[in-house]
């Protein structure tokens, strides 16, 4: 008999970032992200018990993507094999995973987080499913981000709705280096319906990977400055969650943004994931936000897109903006609205 279980899983699009890593998958520093609603993953996993028992994890996988599709089932199988210490039982079972996204392959947004935070729950379905387990609401988001950790670290924050952090920190209690922890019940209410628009620079495969980029962190002369900053930031933008100052949070989320990009151009061999759109657009929104006084702000992930961050009321605003002015700048002049959502779902 064959079981089937289904997740959505979103992106997130982190405020303080997490950029160096140390260990199995620890975080340098506390970082902090808003879940998204519409680009998500949508994953469905089926299983049934090997009629011939071997010791090999067996897994077919479909994407849209069909030139990917052996690339990342490798990665998977990695991923799961090295998951046998927890899930033993994975050996026993002929998997088959499928997955789509929500945006179009080539819109340039990395899906490691909805993809990875996916597959953690799944993974954790199955063995509530398979090994009889009832691990339920906060309990089975703390090991599923756990699990999404170890796939890929930005991953561990999707899991919750609105926003996660992940990272010991003083400011949150319960924090941890191991799981994020879900950061929804302390923020104002005007970050409840914020929007992220993602403008999209430029859609091609990236010169250098994230796991890349982590890594040559560690040679960075800056990166204990750095660290240190993060922390600081993160308590400064605590507060102003709490406090509702929609300005402070901007001007945080938009240091924060340069600062990762900094990071990059400072390692050696250096490197720029920016593009000269990216920066025009920027140029744009900031004489834009002077002039008007909306408090629109950017942040940037590991690529060129602008993540363009405000709160609900002014979409009106922001839409005339981007109609007019920004869209020129984006590759066949794509835009995907989002806004803060509220996790993953099980289907
Ligand atoms: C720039 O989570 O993709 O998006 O742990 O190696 O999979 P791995 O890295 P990944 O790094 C993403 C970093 C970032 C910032 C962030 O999301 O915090």
């Amino acid at each position: 008999m064959t079981n089937k279980i289904t997740w959505r899983s979103p992106s997130n699009i982190a405020i303080i970032k997490y950029w160096g890593k140390h260990g199995i998958q620890l975080p340098r520093n506390p970082s902090i992200s808003f879940t998204l609603n519409h680009a998500f993953t949508e994953m469905t996993l089926e299983y049934r018990v090997k009629e011939q028992q071997d010791n090999r994890i067996s897994l077919e996988f479909e994407f849209e993507e069909r030139d990917k599709i052996e690339k990342f089932r490798q990665k998977m199988v990695a991923f799961l094999e090295s998951q046998l210490p927890i899930f033993p039982f994975l050996i026993e079972l002929d998997l088959k995973i499928t997955s789509s996204n929500s945006f179009p392959h080539s819109a340039g947004i990395a899906s490691s987080a909805s993809s990875m935070s996916a597959l953690a729950l799944c993974l954790c379905s199955l063995e509530n499913d398979y090994l009889g387990y009832h691990t339920e609401g906060g309990d089975f988001l703390q090991k599923a981000s756990y699990l999404s950790r170890l796939a890929s670290g930005s991953a561990c924050r999707s899991v919750y709705p609105t926003m996660a952090v992940w990272g010991e920190c003083n400011d949150v209690k319960g924090s941890s280096d191991l799981f994020a922890v879900g950061f929804e019940s302390e923020i104002h209410e005007i970050f409840k319906s914020y929007h992220d628009d993602i403008l999209i620079a430029a859609t091609g495969e990236k010169s250098v990977s994230s796991r890349m980029g982590h890594g040559l962190m560690n040679d960075n002369p800056y990166a204990s400055a750095r660290y240190e900053q993060a922390r600081t930031r993160m308590s400064r933008l605590i507060a102003a969650l709490k406090a509702g100052d929609i300005e402070t949070f901007g001007q945080i989320c938009e240091d924060e943004a340069m600062t990762l990009h900094a990071l990059m151009m400072t390692t050696s061999p250096w490197f720029t994931l920016l593009k000269p759109n990216t920066l025009k657009m920027i140029e744009i929104l900031r004489g834009w936000r002077e002039t008007t006084k909306v408090p629109a702000y950017f942040s940037l992930d590991a690529g060129p897109n602008l993540h363009l961050l405000y709160p609900d009321a002014f979409e009106p605003q922001v839409k005339e903006l981007i109609n007019n002015e920004l869209k020129q700048y984006c590759e066949n002049q794509r835009v995907i609205f989002d806004t803060v959502g509220q996790g993953a779902v099980k289907l």
